[in-house]
């Protein structure tokens, strides 16, 4: 399958990489002659950055993208365009305006967008029903998490089809169900940032020692387990018992940041421990806890930290 990338910074050559590497010809387009000349050395570097035992070469993965110097010439016979052009939404509109006017009708078209839903990038636009936000993590050929953000005009075929793509070409396809600004994972690393600026900036620690807590700290668990699977390997009986028993230290930093009632509630308790326990249940927490060190030791060995 032809896939076309428009706009060749940071993201636009990280999503050339993931593409090529899952097997599909890539066809690379900016509009900036420095950015396009810059390309070669930066797809290099990260072709081999991608490379993973068993998977295609470096040589082969560069072999299959393209950069072009005409729009028309990345969308023509694409199937898929994945826009990654510069972050301001009066851009985002106008190339969407000419994605839409240029792509064949059957094309769809994802935006790697940050912030914008596409209900504000898309407007009126004819082929809007083809359109829908795909956004990555930086940077997307090593980070594989990817949110499928649709607005209300997507046809849910084409959100069924972006994330059966992002599946296939290895990355993990996350849908949010609603476009809110900044999405969700943005909004998760936000909220660390702002306790982090905050702590900071009131002289509680200072940002080497703020970066420490999390480097040395829950960073080294998150590698492997998200923050919700962390503190269900922190209880004997899972997250509710955590929750039992420290639930009310989360709300009361909850009511210092302005919360006016609870957030510990029986319903978010029951709803997690319902989804932890349908993940794995409390027998098995055991073994995954002796997992969850073996791979932290591995990864601080692999970091060169002392023993
Ligand atoms: N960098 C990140 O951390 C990150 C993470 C996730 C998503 N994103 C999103 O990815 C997108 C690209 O970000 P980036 O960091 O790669 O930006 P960047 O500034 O590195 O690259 C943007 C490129 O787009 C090109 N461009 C601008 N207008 C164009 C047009 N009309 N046609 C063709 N090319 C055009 C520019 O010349 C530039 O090379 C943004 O929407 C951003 O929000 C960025």
């Amino acid at each position: 399958m032809k896939i076309a990338i428009v706009g060749a910074g940071v993201i636009g050559s990280a999503w050339a990489i993931v593409f090529a590497r899952a097997g599909h010809d890539v066809a690379l387009f900016d509009r900036d002659a420095g950015a396009r000349a810059a390309l070669p050395a930066r797809l290099a570097a990260q072709a081999r950055d991608a490379a993973a035992p068993g998977s295609a070469s470096q040589v082969d993965v560069l072999a299959r993208i393209g950069i072009v110097e005409a729009l028309s010439d990345a969308l023509q016979g694409a199937a898929y365009v994945q826009e990654c052009v510069t972050e301001r939404l009066p851009l985002k509109q106008a190339i969407f305006a000419e994605l839409d006017a240029l792509a064949a009708a059957e094309t769809v078209l994802a935006s790697s967008t940050s912030s914008f839903g596409m209900s504000s990038i898309a407007g009126e636009l004819a082929g809007r029903a083809r359109m829908i936000v795909a956004h990555p993590a930086t940077p997307p050929h090593l980070l594989p998490v990817i949110e499928i953000v649709p607005a209300p005009f997507t046809d849910p075929q084409v959100t069924q089809q972006v994330t059966a793509l992002m599946r296939a070409i290895g990355q993990k396809p996350v849908m949010v169900n609603r476009e809110v600004p900044g999405f969700v994972m943005n909004r998760f690393q936000g909220a660390l940032l702002i306790e982090m600026f905050r702590a900071i900036g009131e002289g509680l620690v200072s940002p080497e020692d703020a970066d420490t807590l999390i480097r040395d700290g829950f960073g080294l668990r998150w590698a492997f387990l998200g923050p919700l699977e962390g503190v269900d390997l922190n209880a004997p009986g899972g997250i509710a018992d955590y929750l039992a028993r420290y639930g009310f230290i989360i709300d009361d930093q909850a009511r210092d940041a302005g919360a006016t009632g609870p957030v510990v509630t029986p319903a978010i308790v029951a709803q997690l421990q319902e989804a932890m326990r349908r993940r794995r249940p409390l027998e098995a927490l055991p073994e995954r806890l002796e997992w969850r060190d073996r791979s932290m030791a591995a990864l601080r060995r692999l970091r060169g930290d002392p023993p």
